[in-house]
């Protein structure tokens, strides 16, 4: 067992008297490009982060919940018979045994203790991994190992349905099938999904601009009605179904707010497709210059930057060995991603500290990330 696992055990042992039966984990990410296109049924290339939310458990053998969060220092309980609403983090557990017994599932309770070192609120997706996280647990407590895909999707329902966080369904695709080394390319229409490896000598510099927004944003859900009634009016199904072209040609239905957000899905689509090209041909170059292309489309059509995010893009561009930078995730406020070349990571991240320090007068947290696994179960056993 790794220190991070043991200490969890332990902390489990020390709450229920007794060992647990299971650990799960579910890593946040970071989305690489393709951003606000999941819910227009269109392409993402996002990566997990070596940043997760683990759970011990072991299974009740009535219907009974009991789940304490270390970082809130809160133990919360519950009747999977009897699901109520609440507010506070234990409602990603309560809506992912919601989602999967309107799924048919019959769950068993259990015992856990859950921990996370991913931030909150800052664009990582921590709450899709608690969400992911609560789904394998239920999952492990009966005994069963899920689709991955399956899992993603009630993941989903649970936010969606019983959280009422209208995100697409990016977050929990990567955060069950990422892949060490990989980034995801994701057809969020098909789901159907092929692992991408980072160009050699390159990781990502996730640069946390320590602004946050609220979970509930009512920004992001205005960006998703604007989008679909884009779609309406251009004719088709999903933004996703335009290309640059058809969009140049019908264009003038649109007004000039919604032609501006649409612009911005339809070229983020086309370049997600051509970060594939350059990240299957090593081409770590063009790469970077989609990414700058990708944050100059979402604070300029999509409106979602943040003067603090655009200070951190540019301070980043400007360091040597950084091959592009954008704003990741749903945007407003949190992080920024940039390709840097592994030897200059180091002094990339002291320049950018200082340089942002001094710009935003706030201090960012930056890390230098490989890509990480996605989620797991594993079963303990003595
Ligand atoms: C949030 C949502 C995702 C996605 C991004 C924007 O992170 O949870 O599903 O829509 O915003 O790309």
């Amino acid at each position: 067992m790794e220190p991070r696992q043991r200490a969890l055990a332990q902390a489990f042992e020390s709450h229920f008297n007794a060992k647990p039966s299971f650990l799960v984990r579910a890593p946040g990410r970071v989305n690489l490009i393709g951003e606000h296109t999941d819910y227009n049924e269109g392409y993402v290339l996002p990566m997990a982060i070596d940043r997760a939310v683990r759970i011990a458990l072991r299974p009740r053998l009535d219907r009974r919940m009991i789940v304490h969060s270390l970082e809130y220092n809160q133990t919360v309980e519950f009747q999977l018979d009897d699901l109520q609403k609440n507010k506070g983090w234990a409602e990603y557990v309560k809506g992912a045994a919601w989602a999967m017994q309107q799924a048919g599932w019959t769950l068993s309770g259990w015992d856990g203790v859950m921990t996370g070192d991913i931030p909150r609120g800052a664009g990582l997706s921590s709450s899709s991994a608690v969400t992911v996280a609560a789904i394998l647990a239920f999952a492990a407590a009966s005994d069963r190992e899920p689709d991955p895909v399956r899992a993603a999707l009630l993941g989903h329902q649970a936010e969606d349905g019983w959280v009422g966080v209208h995100g697409g369904i990016m977050d929990q695709m990567v955060s069950l099938l990422a892949r060490a080394g990989h980034a995801l390319f994701l057809d969020c229409r098909t789901l159907e999904y092929q692992h991408i490896p980072l160009p050699e000598g390159m990781v990502v510099a996730v640069l946390d601009t320590s602004t946050r927004r609220g979970l509930v944003d009512s920004a992001y859900n205005e960006r998703r009605r604007q989008c679909d009634a884009a779609a309406k009016a251009l004719g088709v199904r999903a933004l996703r179904d335009v290309d640059e072209a058809g969009f140049r040609s019908r264009a003038d239905r649109l007004d000039e707010a919604t032609r501006r957000r649409a612009r911005h899905v339809i070229t983020e689509n086309g370049r997600v497709l051509q970060a594939v090209e350059a990240m299957r041909g090593g081409d770590a170059a063009a790469l970077g210059l989609l990414l700058d292309a990708s944050h100059a489309s979402l604070r300029d059509d999509f409106e979602v930057s943040s003067a603090a995010l655009n200070a951190v893009v540019e301070i980043a561009r400007r360091q040597p060995g950084c091959h592009g930078a954008r704003l990741t995730g749903a945007g407003f406020a949190g992080c920024a991603v940039a390709l840097v070349e592994r030897e200059r990571g180091p002094e990339f991240t002291a320049a950018v500290a200082k340089e942002y320090e001094q710009a935003a007068g706030m201090k960012p947290a930056i890390s230098l990330t490989e890509a990480a696994a996605g989620a797991g179960i594993a079963r303990l056993t003595g």
